[in-house]
Order: C-alpha cells, then structure tokens, then sequence
C-alpha cells in the first residue's frame, strides 16, 4: 500500500519544526496534500526517543518491516486485525478522521511505538530523535512490483487513492522513471547510512537470511528476541504466512474491504522478479538513472553496476 509524496523535499530552509508560518502555510518542505499524504501531520508530529520510524523507497519490502517489527515488539501476535493499526503509516490521511484526531491516536500509542513512512530524509519529522529502520530493494524489483501493486489494486482503492491504472506496462515505465521517487528517496536517505540512530537494511539481504535480520535488528532496537518465541516469529514473517493471511496487510483500519485483489499484494516476493517484465533497454535506463543519480559506494551497496 504504497505511493510517495517528496516533490518538494529540498525546498526552501524550513523553520526549526516546520510548523505552520504566520498565513497559517506549512512550510513546503512537507510536501503537497494527496490522497496518501497529508503534511499537516508530518508537520506536527512529535517523535519520541523510543519511537520507530520504517522507512523505505516504495515496494522495497516496507509491509514485511512492518510486520518484522510488530513481531518483535510484540514477542510474536498473529491476532492483529489490520497492519495498519499496529503500525500505522505515519502521513497517511485517514477517511474517518481528521489529521488533529490522527495525531490524538498517536499519542496514545503504547511504547515503543512503529510507523511506517515513505518520506525522504528531509520530510521525516525528529529523524533525528527517534530511531530508523530503512529497507532498500534494487529499482528493477520495485519499478516491477509497483506495476504489479497498481494493477491488483481494487477500483474503489485506485479512486481514492487517485492513482491512475496504467495503459499498458510500457506507459507505466515511463511515468515511474521520470517520477524517480526511488531515486530521491535513496540519494536522500544515503548521506545517514552511518549516523547511529540508521539501520539500513537490504530487501535480497533479508531474503537470503531473515533469521540473522531479525538478529540484527533486535540488536539495533534492544528488543530482545527470547528462544522460545523465534521459531513463531519467523513462522509470521514468512512469505508464506503473509500470503495466507494477506488480507491483514492490504486492509487499512477504517476501510470493510481490503484495497487489492486476492494474491495481488503479498505477490511473489522474489529476488530478479524484474527479468520476466522490463527490456534490457528499460534495465538500462534504470541503471542510468541511478548512476547519474547515487555515488559509487551507494551503487556498490546496493548491488548495482557502477
Ligand atoms: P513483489 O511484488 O515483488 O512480490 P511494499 O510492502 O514495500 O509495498 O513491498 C511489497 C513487496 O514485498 C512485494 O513484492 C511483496 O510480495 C513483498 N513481500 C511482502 N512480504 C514479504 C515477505 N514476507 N517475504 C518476502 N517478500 C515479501
């Protein structure tokens, strides 16, 4: 469930909180109002010392944090209604109340609290103060599962959250690249990779090995994860009972029904998924872009060419 709002981020230098100016405007550095994205919230959002902040590119594997996290906070809960109750997405707009009230139900929160975000480094409000948890996923992957995520989209979902159905893939292709919200949000967030409040993580990596993500993170938040209880947490943050139980993630908390088709979401979850979709022409393109657009280290990081 995921889109992101950064058009703006760079903009002028904000106040120290970004809080709204004389005229009652918000500073621009937190992005225009749209269906996915209200910046009245990032504006007066308070985050906490314990507060953790999920934040990713979208597609690059943000609902399997989110439930990571859950797990492990929660020492293993397969009982949630909704993901998005547990760890709601921090600047979404909700539709049964306003953004005040929105703020109000995160105040009472029990510690340590998880949001999940798609801001860039500069529209994240106390990225200083609360801890981060960043997922990163090759472009190739997250250009072809957002295909996939608009198509599986229910159309009262697509309505309301204003995206447009895609013609075809290769139409799709070109609105993703020249909107390069992957691009932004990884040459934004890249600079903090070492601060000590950052944990970066890679979506192949946590593939390849999600007992020793979940070490890892464990060990960045000091949340312990006890024997007895990781058998069953690894059970939960499988693909497989992810899939199963898919209509916990594609469900936001005020809606009846979830916003996509039935095995659209929760998908194929694979590494180089990209091969069955993009022309070696459009993986070039791709490549391009994130060469003109990332340092060397970055690209190597990430196991892409340089
Ligand atoms: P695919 O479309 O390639 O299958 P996001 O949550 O950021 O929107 O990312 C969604 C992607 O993460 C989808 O990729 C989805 O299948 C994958 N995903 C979700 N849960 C997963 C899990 N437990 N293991 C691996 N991939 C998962």
């Amino acid at each position: 469930m995921s889109d992101t709002n950064d058009s703006v981020a760079g903009g002028r230098a904000p106040d120290p909180k970004g809080a709204p100016d004389a005229e009652g405007a918000l500073d621009p550095r937190w992005g225009q109002p749209s269906p996915l994205h209200d910046p009245r919230i990032l504006a007066h959002f308070r985050g906490r010392p314990s507060d953790v902040l999920i934040t990713t590119a979208p597609k690059a594997g943000t609902t399997w944090m989110q439930q990571i996290l859950h797990q492990l906070r929660s020492g293993g809960d397969p009982h949630f209604r909704s993901i998005y109750e547990v760890v709601p997405w921090l600047e979404r707009p909700r539709r049964d109340k306003d953004w005040r009230a929105v703020l109000e139900e995160y105040e009472t929160l029990p510690e340590p609290r998880i949001f999940k975000t798609h801001c860039t480094y500069p529209q994240t409000p106390d990225s200083d103060r609360v801890r981060i948890v960043l997922s990163s996923r090759d472009p190739r992957d997250c250009c072809v599962s957002f295909y996939h995520h608009l198509q599986a989209m229910t159309p009262q979902a697509r309505r309301r959250s204003g995206i447009p159905e895609p013609r075809s893939f290769d139409e799709y292709f070109e609105r993703w690249l020249a909107f390069g919200a992957w691009f932004r949000n990884v040459q934004s967030w890249w600079p903090h990779i070492e601060d000590d409040n950052v944990l970066w993580l890679r979506y192949e990596n946590m593939k390849r090995d999600l007992a020793g993500t979940l070490e890892r993170i464990s060990s960045f938040l000091g949340w312990p994860l006890p024997a007895a209880r990781r058998e069953k947490i690894l059970e939960y943050c499988s693909f497989e009972w992810m899939k199963a139980h898919a209509d916990r993630f594609t469900r936001f908390p005020e809606d009846e029904a979830p916003s996509f088709r039935p095995g659209g979401f929760i998908r194929k979850g694979e590494v180089g998924d990209y091969r069955n979709l993009l022309t070696p022409e459009q993986e070039a393109r791709i490549l391009e872009k994130a060469r003109a657009m990332l340092p060397p280290d970055c690209l190597a990081f990430l196991g892409l060419p340089a």
